[in-house]
């Protein structure tokens, strides 16, 4: 059993908010203390205070159901928009966006499928999923060619199921260099799922290997989401010439759907000058809902919670509230 795992199920431990015991590479970029203003690294955190969550709001290791038994959709589904969730530098906010916003349209009645394509798995442990109970992943869609249903858990929360990922797919990098069509198998398993759902989001890896490829080919938009720190731009660049690359080859519909400030603390010149020059950077592109720095939004994961139900009246759900109602109403 894993840190993660024994967190969870003993909600009187202090809410695990560190890494999945998983090591893989990741590319989390050093944030250069020499440049940050004096103001801003004296800022106390003065985060809501940590609230153990009673017995009955303790979140179980939630059953693995399969697609077959999935409960019925009660609205017809129109065009289905499938939105990757990518930045390839680490720790943005990308799984927790994706836990969140996919949860809050499912709140507000949409049926939303999240692939999570990272192997880390921390959209698929965020929901609650244990990964050891998984006898398949999203590795096995992309290299075993298992139907894309035969993965999904239906239901992980209102609205919402889920494609998991294990460590299984730390191996994919390297195996799907060897394979026949390697950058659009993502793209023919996610694709047959059209009109199946509202929104299908891709929760990304922080790199820019073949799974990230493989997210820019089957995407039809992306939510690029940019913490409010130093460096905040830094790679961006990059990958807006990996999705340049790929709209000229190999998907030309490709969009940035929007732009998404996350971790957003208010009181510090640095988040607002953060804010105000991505703003000048990407204009309209850039939401206008921005996802605050709360401490319990780092906490919900470790419940197997989205924060709609893990702290529902707080500013994280709010902001993941609004962000949803922005989504839609961009279409
Ligand atoms: N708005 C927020 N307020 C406070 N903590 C946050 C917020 N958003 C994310 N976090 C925390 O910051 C860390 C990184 O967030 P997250 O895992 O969502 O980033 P990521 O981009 O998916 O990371 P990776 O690149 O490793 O996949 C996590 O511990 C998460 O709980
Ligand atoms: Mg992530």
């Amino acid at each position: 059993m894993g840190i993660f795992d024994s967190f969870r199920r003993d909600k009187k431990t202090e809410p695990a908010v560190s890494r999945e015991e998983i090591e893989i590479e990741e590319t989390h970029d050093e944030q250069a203390g020499s440049l940050k203003e004096e103001e801003d690294q004296e800022t106390p955190e003065i985060e809501e205070p940590v609230i153990e969550n009673d017995d009955e709001n303790a979140q179980q290791i939630k059953p693995i159901k399969h697609y077959e038994d999935k409960l019925p959709v009660e609205h017809v589904i129109g065009m289905t928009k499938i939105i990757a969730i990518i930045n390839q530098k680490g720790g943005v906010g990308k799984s927790t966006t994706a836990i969140n916003l996919a949860a809050a349209l499912g709140d507000m009645g949409k049926q939303v499928l999240l692939v999570d394509l990272d192997p880390q798995g921390n959209a698929t442990s965020g929901l609650g999923i244990e990964k050891k109970q998984l006898d398949c992943c999203i590795y096995d869609v992309l290299l075993n060619d298992l139907d894309i249903t035969q993965a999904i858990i239906p239901d992980v929360y209102k609205g919402l199921d889920l494609v998991p990922a294990t460590i299984n797919l730390a191996g994919a990098e390297v195996e799907l260099v060897s394979e026949m069509a390697r950058e659009s198998r993502l793209r023919d398993a996610v694709g047959s799922l059209r009109g199946k759902y509202d929104y299908v989001f891709i929760d990304c890896p922080p790199s820019l290997g073949l799974l990230t490829v493989n997210a820019l080919v089957a995407a039809d938009k992306l939510i690029i989401p940019i913490q409010t720190e130093f460096y905040a731009l830094e790679g961006v660049t990059k990958l807006l010439e990996s999705m340049k690359r790929v709209k000229s080859r190999l998907n030309p519909s490709l969009e940035i759907f929007g732009i998404l400030l996350t971790m957003y603390d208010g009181r510090t010149t640095l988040s607002r000058q953060v804010a105000a020059d991505v703003r000048n950077y990407f204009g309209s592109q850039v939401f206008e809902t921005i996802i605050p720095r709360t401490v319990k939004l780092s906490e919900a994961p470790s419940y197997g919670m989205p924060i709609t139900q893990y702290d529902p009246s707080g500013k994280g759900a709010a902001a993941y509230v609004e962000l949803a109602k922005e989504v839609v109403k961009r279409g």
